[in-house]
């Protein structure tokens, strides 16, 4: 990658991606777009272009005149809020990757797509679920994954076009929130904790989901944009994880540093049944064997720098 567009930059993942990979390729080599400007570092740490993804002319013009070899392509409705808005989900994550693959086929440049935990259902083995295995997810953000997934590994084999992508799982991050997921409960739960002592989860006892703390998924998009293309058998896209826990147990991690702090339920069912229906646990091996995934922290090391870094009361 040397001159790289990201879409959605303003999101959990952008935030983070954006400054990330200004400090590797250049601020002036990572041209940020979002839907609308945001002032902070984004906005104003480097190029920075109002884009909606669903644009095919525009989208191709700022490639253009950007000059990009990669598109990063984070613009998407998360899972929770997908369900309420099932059109406005479809619209956006999928018309919006077919205008970015689009957009970067006829500009020769490569693409990153994150698929994510959702693109599994209910008949997927869900322990240590395997990187290729049964897909029938049962939201329409899961269906948009799994077509977007196929549809990138569809303009590879077509045009020969190099699109990669991973299945993120939840991440956590502390600079940015995540708005309208699922896994969204890891990030608050460290917010209330520091502030308040307290946290009451809309997620139930007992439901695990694989987790991945930001610093480890930032690093994961650029391993797999950098890796030799001959030692990838998988391109869209590759399970990584690097925990996987449910509330008790990220609530004890907490107690480590806050020994007082109270965790208590009122479940969501809509966000609940979309936790059910995903994986507790994914292989990540395909991910290790073939670009060399390494996530370096766990519940406990990620805990520390969570709290640490959180506003306090
Ligand atoms: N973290 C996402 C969500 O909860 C899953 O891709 O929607």
């Amino acid at each position: 990658m040397k001159k790289i567009l990201v879409t959605g930059s303003n999101g959990q993942i952008g935030f983070g991606l954006v400054q990330h990979l200004r400090k590797i390729y250049g601020a002036e080599n990572v041209v940020a777009t979002d839907i609308r400007k945001v002032p902070g570092p984004v906005s104003e740490g480097g190029p920075f272009e109002v884009l909606d993804v669903r644009d095919g002319r525009a989208m191709t013009e700022r490639l253009s005149s950007a000059k990009a070899d990669t598109v990063i392509h984070l613009a998407g409705v998360l899972s929770a809020k997908s369900e309420a808005d099932p059109q406005l989900a479809w619209d956006t994550n999928m018309n919006g990757l077919y205008t970015a693959l689009e957009a970067a086929r006829a500009n020769g440049c490569a693409l990153f797509f994150p698929s994510s935990i959702s693109a599994f259902g209910r008949t997927t083995p869900a322990k240590n679920t395997p990187q290729d295995t049964i897909q029938r997810p049962s939201t329409i953000y899961g269906a948009a994954k799994v077509a977007g997934e196929l549809l990138c590994d569809y303009y590879h084999l077509k045009y020969g076009m190099d699109t990669r992508g991973v299945r993120f799982p939840g991440l956590i991050s502390y600079s940015a929130l995540p708005g309208g997921g699922t896994t969204d409960y890891a990030v608050h739960i460290y917010r209330e904790a520091a502030a308040k002592g307290k946290y009451t989860s809309y997620i139930g006892k007992g439901t695990y989901m694989p987790m991945m703390y930001m610093p480890d998924a930032l690093d994961a998009v650029v391993r797999l944009m950098e890796a030799d293309p001959r030692k990838l058998r998988h391109r869209n896209s590759f399970n990584v994880a690097a925990m996987s826990f449910e509330p008790e147990e990220i609530a004890a991690s907490i107690r480590q540093v806050i020994p007082d702090f109270t965790l208590a339920y009122d479940v969501d069912p809509v966000r609940q049944a979309i936790a059910e229906s995903w994986p507790d646990s994914l292989d990540c091996s395909a991910a290790k064997a073939e670009w060399g995934f390494s996530p370096r922290y766990d519940l406990d090391s990620m805990t520390r720098e969570m709290l640490a870094n959180m506003p306090k009361a």
